[in-house]
């Protein structure tokens, strides 16, 4: 897809379709634009019941013009008015292209818009117009995915497009993202993952990538990615990937990824109505690998690592079992109380080991770590545990400016005391359902060193929704990849 400013509305191409946006008042709808106001047609349409609404559109042909059709985009009231405002009402027009098959758009942007607005515009073109179409072949005869090829964005300043460019690029990684979490469970296992991986230091020569076979995890004495992974056919891994774009600063970024390409539940089964979707379970290490292209493409002058724990967590006759006591790359002792609570044990041996070999000041790791997130805050926002309270104003900052929600929960010591464990220093799962987002979190921060700033984004609502929305179509959403870079270009 094609982005481009164009000042003057006369020099504009020919196109498929006008957007032209409009406020909603008292009286009726008003225009944010000055083109084409005495048009009999369009003023029609105005009249004739379009009231300006967020995201409402309506559209017409016979207006003469460079193009065929002439929509008319609601931005709702001005007191409301706000990027996500923005972000709803042009995803909507992306959403009303992909069904009207309209390839090419001439925007015509609201009257002063700021560069934050014309972002948050072009956020929400590029977000929405995305289709996972691998699996489909005869629905793809009859009806061909049509997305937006052209779009020019009418009244902009020129100095924008290098900020377009940037966000075209930054798209491409969330859309990396979303695709590896859309494949197939065996499409996306522990050695493909690291393929991936090995493909970006391929492209990049800032980044290089290490993977740890299943030998070196077990001379490294990763009990826990061990014993999870016991079930599987397939081998685990351990990937780093390290990305310098700072060689003058010893200090480190790292981002952790859940990379679990299948999650059964292992011995304690989850259920039907559970199980379908788990293979979206690599959406953490989904997201690390979008983040580490992301900063390489775009020359983040920040160094930056990506670490991900990929297993899978299967049934067999060497299966991992309840009650078992596996020894973590910490040292720790833990028995394992839930075999569906895997998710922490390899992250668990992620962070000792990312903190050992490299020590970053600061960690985020991504995981879609408890369905209790779900059940808390639902798919509105990634659940927030953080050790550093700078740590959560940068990373507040981070959602406000890209709409990727979170939302601060407790680390209370209540919650590590309810893994404590009789026979070993702890247990993966409390009994009990109570607050399984945060004994989970409480889980990973004993394997924290002291001095580490540490953050964990529990994404189990926020990485697949259970129904597509105009800016988020169909399945995965590539969260945390703009999150993480507007986070680490934020830093003074
Ligand atoms: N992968 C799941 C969490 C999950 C649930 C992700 C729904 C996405 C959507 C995780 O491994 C899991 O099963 N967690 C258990 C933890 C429990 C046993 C303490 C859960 O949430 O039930
Ligand atoms: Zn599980
Ligand atoms: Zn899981």
């Amino acid at each position: 897809m094609k982005i481009r400013i164009e000042s003057s509305f006369e020099k504009r191409k020919q196109a498929d379709a006008l957007i032209l946006p409009y406020r909603e008042e008292k009286n009726g709808p008003v225009a944010l634009h000055t083109q084409m106001e005495n048009d009999p047609v369009l003023s029609s349409l105005v009249e004739g019941g379009f009231e300006g609404e967020i995201s409402e559109i309506e559209s017409t042909y016979g207006v003469k013009g460079k193009e065929k059709r002439v929509v008319c985009l609601g931005l709702g009231r001005e007191e409301a008015f706000s990027c996500s405002v923005l972000r709803k009402a042009f995803a909507s027009v992306t959403d009303f292209c992909k069904k009207k098959k309209i390839e090419s758009v001439n925007i015509v942007l609201p009257e002063n818009s700021e560069e934050e607005e014309l972002i948050a515009v072009v956020d929400a073109l590029c977000m929405a117009n995305y289709s996972f179409d691998e699996a489909k072949k005869e629905t793809l005869k009859d009806h061909p995915t049509v997305l937006l090829k052209e779009i020019t964005l009418i009244g902009g300043k020129s100095s924008w497009q290098k900020k377009i460019d940037e966000y075209r690029l930054l798209m491409e990684s969330v859309n990396l993202s979303r695709l590896l979490v859309n494949r197939n469970a065996d499409q996306t296992k522990a050695e493909d993952l690291a393929e991936e991986a090995k493909k970006i230091a391929a492209r990049f020569p800032a980044v290089s990538c290490r993977v740890l076979s299943k030998k070196e995890i077990e001379k490294e004495g990763m009990g826990l990615l061990l014993a999870v992974n016991r079930g599987a056919l397939v081998d685990p891994a351990l990937i780093v990937l390290e990305y310098t774009g700072d060689p003058k600063s010893k200090k480190k970024t790292a981002f952790v990824g859940k990379g679990i390409t299948f999650d059964t539940g292992g011995l304690n089964l989850k259920p039907t109505g559970g199980i379908e979707t788990m293979r979206i379970d690599m959406a953490g290490a989904a997201t690390v690998l979008g983040i580490l292209q992301a900063c390489a493409s775009l020359g983040i002058k920040k160094n930056v690592l990506g670490v991900i724990a990929a297993a899978e967590n299967a049934i067999g006759p060497d299966s991992y079992k309840p009650g078992d006591i596996y020894v973590s790359h910490a040292g720790k002792t833990v028995e394992i109380t839930n075999t569906d609570a895997e998710g922490r044990l390899v992250l668990a041996d992620a962070l000792s080991y990312v903190q050992k070999e490299y020590a970053p000041e600061e960690i985020i790791d991504f995981a879609t770590l408890t369905g209790g997130i779900v059940v808390a805050i639902g798919e509105e926002a990634s659940g927030l545990f953080c050790n550093d309270d700078g740590m959560v104003d940068r990373l507040e900052k981070a959602s406000e400016k890209t709409g990727e929600r979170v939302w601060r929960m407790p680390l209370y010591p209540e919650y590590g005391k309810m893994l404590k464990s009789s026979i070993a220093d702890m247990k993966n799962s409390a009994s009990g359902r109570k607050a399984s987002p945060c004994t989970g979190a409480a889980f990973l921060e004993r394997f924290i060193h002291k001095n580490t700033r540490w953050a964990h984004l529990d994404i189990a609502g926020t990485a697949y929704l259970s129904e597509s929305l105009p800016y988020y179509p169909s399945f995965a959403t590539g969260v945390g990849v703009k999150l993480a870079l507007a986070f680490l270009e934020d830093e003074i």
